[in-house]
């Protein structure tokens, strides 16, 4: 365990000579308000929280934690899921929010160069207006960063077509634990020169470095899509019918599985009734499919109704207005708000191949039944990516503490024994670490282990994340 030293009022006044008074927070209030993300209902205040300006000044603060051994938890826009921005050990609360610009658009090589604290959907509409497309989109895009987006490797609904944030990332500028600044790549669409130091980045859940820039690919704006709710009497039938869409020569641009419960949920938060559910209705895919043609996107809108047929599917709703389909998206994106809205949750984001996706289901269905716990599940099928909300309604205290961990160690081996891993798109983070040892064994583990070490021999950087040993 780390010796960590604590914030002293020494330290705040050169943090305030350094960024200046309104940069500087330590009062209790401010503290708790940066002391949360979206996991569970988690506060783990840290004892300062800068927002600094620039690089450089990022690099200043490492450089001075290093020295004097105190813990720094960087800090997005706090819409993470496994609580990686949590100051477990207090320490600096480095938030980057205020970093947050455009550095250059690059049209003529169609990149774009943004700081960390830039809002997703501001990206995605910066390209829109020159044309592009900036395709990743976690459900939070309007609140969520891309800094938390590249330290998690978010992903989304398009992911299933487009990739995740990773498959997007060009070159990172990052500020390393003891302050140094590195660029990790080249701007270039290829490049074998050395380890990928980029990518390593990518989904180190701000555990080895600061991401202060990225450079990010953009691709010319695809102009048309049609989305389709089909509903299902079966859940088990829907994710069957998922791998039989790819296996039917279709790539559609989001693939979606809610289970009834999801949707009903956030039909009532939302206060819509836009959506008729049969009561038969146990469960819906939402196919998107988009293209510039619009006589292609219908064609494939008819090959993936004859799938769907074979798999029991009833009338399918097809939203081809905006719209319509504005609606149905948003319905869809605030599910986690609509079941956080309910009841305290613990979310697994399990990820398998996409044809084990109905055994994975119906087995944490049967893991739930022993436990005796609900779970809503929904999530991004195409990719076999789904997130599991365990509901804590009216479990005790110990069965929320001490029996759930073994439920979820269930899920966890069974995800593993699919093909499947851990987490998809929401991080190890605080959350999950306890399970690490399901996804690796003890040598993968002492790899990953010498990794972080490499970068961070004094262990400041976000600890209490990932391994059990920090
Ligand atoms: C979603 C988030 C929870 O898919 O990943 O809505
Ligand atoms: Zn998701």
């Amino acid at each position: 365990m780390n010796q960590f030293t604590k914030i002293t009022a020494t330290h705040i006044t050169h943090f305030q000579e350094l960024l200046g008074d309104e940069n500087v927070f330590f009062d209790t209030v401010q503290l708790n308000e940066f002391g949360h993300d979206e996991t569970e209902d988690l506060v783990f205040p840290p004892e300062v929280a800068l927002t600094p300006r620039s690089a450089e000044q990022v690099s200043h603060i490492m450089k001075f934690c290093h020295q004097e051994h105190v813990p720094v938890t960087p800090i997005g826009s706090q819409t993470g899921l496994s609580g990686g921005a949590l100051s477990i050990h207090g320490g600096v609360g480095l938030s980057l929010k205020k970093m947050n610009a455009i550095v250059e658009l690059d049209e003529k090589n169609l990149q774009i160069t943004v700081e960390p604290g830039l809002i997703t959907e501001e990206l995605q509409n910066a390209a829109i207006e020159k044309g592009l497309f900036y395709a990743p989109d976690p459900s939070s895009k309007g609140s969520c960063s891309i800094g938390g987006n590249l330290a998690e490797n978010a992903g989304g609904p398009r992911a299933v077509k487009y990739g995740v944030t990773k498959d997007w990332v060009l070159n990172l500028e990052v500020v390393l634990p003891n302050g140094e600044i590195i660029w990790t790549g080249s701007n270039t669409l290829k490049n074998s020169t050395g380890y990928n130091l980029t990518q390593l980045m990518v989904g180190s859940e701000g555990t080895l470095g600061i991401i202060t820039k990225a450079v990010l690919k953009l691709i010319p704006f695809v102009p048309n899509n049609v989305s389709m709710l089909a509903p299902f009497t079966s859940a088990t039938k829907a994710c069957e019918a998922v791998s039989a869409i790819f296996r039917a020569g279709i790539t559609p641009s989001a693939l979606e599985f809610m289970e009834r419960d999801a949707l009903d949920w956030i039909m009532k938060f939302d206060n819509s009734s836009s959506i008729h559910i049969e009561d038969s209705t146990q469960a819906h895919l939402l196919i998107e499919l988009d293209g510039t043609n619009m006589d292609l996107i219908y064609q494939d809108c008819e090959k993936v109704a004859e799938v769907l047929e074979k798999f029991d599917c009833g009338e399918i709703l097809l939203a081809d207005n905006e719209a319509q389909k504005a609606e149905i998206w948003r319905l869809r994106r605030r599910i986690g708000e609509a079941v956080k809205s309910n009841s305290v949750y613990k979310e697994e984001d399990t990820v398998v191949p996409r044809f084990e996706l109905p055994t994975l289901l119906e087995g944490v269905k049967k893991i739930g039944k022993a436990y005796g716990f609900q779970s809503v599940c929904y999530g991004h099928a195409g990719d076999g990516n789904l997130h599991i909300n365990i509901i804590k309604g009216n479990l005790t205290e110990h069965q929320w503490n001490q029996e759930l961990p073994e439920a979820i160690r269930e899920i966890f081996e069974l995800t593993v024994s699919l093909g499947g891993t851990l987490s998809g798109e929401h991080g190890i983070g605080y959350v999950q670490k306890n399970y690490m040892d399901i996804a690796f064994n003890k040598t993968e583990l002492l790899l990953l282990k010498s990794i972080k070490n490499v970068f961070d021999p004094n262990g400041i950087l976000n600890p209490g994340k990932l391994f059990v040993t920090t």
